[in-house]
């Protein structure tokens, strides 16, 4: 192995360390406990991990957390109408709906109906505007931690060549959008690229995010290069005995290539959630009128 692995887990450790001195602060000076509902519609094993991680990392930086999980039988009209109550209840300062949703009911009407001051994901058409235009507007949370590990490993990223694999609206546009407001030459590369390989080997920082186990090979990438794996894929074991999880990227294969590599689990995961605390954090202050102290 030759690369340096980037420990995803330490940095969001740090950075919930930091949130949660930060919260400590806003509420003996102000008065004030960020406020994130959480809402879930059904039962989707892996969104279910999701949300209690998010509400047990939310109480432990010293937030409100407020969990609805609601039936999957549940209408969109029933939805927007918790959505609208959450909007006005001044002790909520994010909103997260988490994805995907039950096909009944319209992902995009939820979204939008998301105060864009409240919208923690990033999701809302204003955020989305806004972070293209560079006119502030928060960040999605796993662009945002993705962001965070690559400055943290190679520190200006001025002119470097950036590959993201998926153009997602979740990951690969907002992390694309994010590598280019950093001076990158930003290429995204997709399921109808043609000669995929031959892209991500231009690719100094690559950006993995197609949801496809190891789809990337140790081919595929240019030596020295800074690789992001943001896939969270779970694979029946070789063996057969039971499940692993895996990433977009062939790890073994690509450790002996890369500069420095996202280990999955426990690299680019654990800064989604750290990400989601801090636009909690940030949204709070900006609805308060407080400066935020630098977390970052
Ligand atoms: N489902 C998978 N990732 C995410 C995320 O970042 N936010 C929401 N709301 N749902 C998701």
């Amino acid at each position: 192995m030759a690369a340096s692995l980037i420990d995803g887990k330490a940095t969001s450790q740090k950075l919930r360390e930091r949130i949660a001195t930060a919260v400590a602060r806003l509420k003996q000076d102000h008065g004030v406990t960020p406020g994130l509902a959480v809402v879930l519609v059904g039962e989707d094993p892996a969104s279910q991990i999701y949300v209690k991680n998010k509400a047990r990392q939310t109480l432990e930086a010293g937030m409100a957390s407020f969990e609805h999980r609601l039936s999957a039988a549940i209408t969109e009209a029933e939805l927007l109408s918790l959505i609208a109550k959450l909007n006005a209840d001044p002790a909520v300062h994010g909103i997260l709906v988490q994805l995907p949703l039950p096909a009944h009911i319209g992902e995009k009407a939820v979204i939008e109906s998301i105060s864009p001051g409240k919208d923690v994901d990033g999701f809302h058409p204003e955020n989305v505007g806004r972070v293209a235009t560079g006119e502030g507007g928060v960040v999605p949370c796993t662009p945002l931690g993705s962001l965070m590990l690559i400055k943290q490993a190679l520190g200006d990223i001025t002119g470097k060549n950036a590959v993201v694999i998926g153009r997602s609206n979740i990951v690969g546009k907002p992390m694309a959008q994010l590598l280019l407001a950093h001076h990158c030459t930003v290429t995204i590369a997709h399921s109808r690229t043609r000669d995929i390989a031959s892209v991500a080997r231009t690719a100094d920082i690559l950006v993995a995010a197609v949801g496809r186990p190891e789809m990337v090979k140790g081919d595929w990438i240019k030596p020295g290069a800074c690789v992001i794996d943001v896939g969270i894929n779970r694979v029946e074991k070789e063996d057969g005995q039971g499940h692993k999880v895996v990433g977009d990227v062939a790890f073994s294969e690509a450790s002996d290539v890369a500069g420095y590599i996202t280990p999955v689990p426990g690299g680019a995961g654990p800064m989604t959630i750290a990400c989601l605390l801090a636009n909690t954090y940030l949204s709070t202050c900006r609805t308060v009128g407080v400066p935020p102290v630098d977390i970052f």
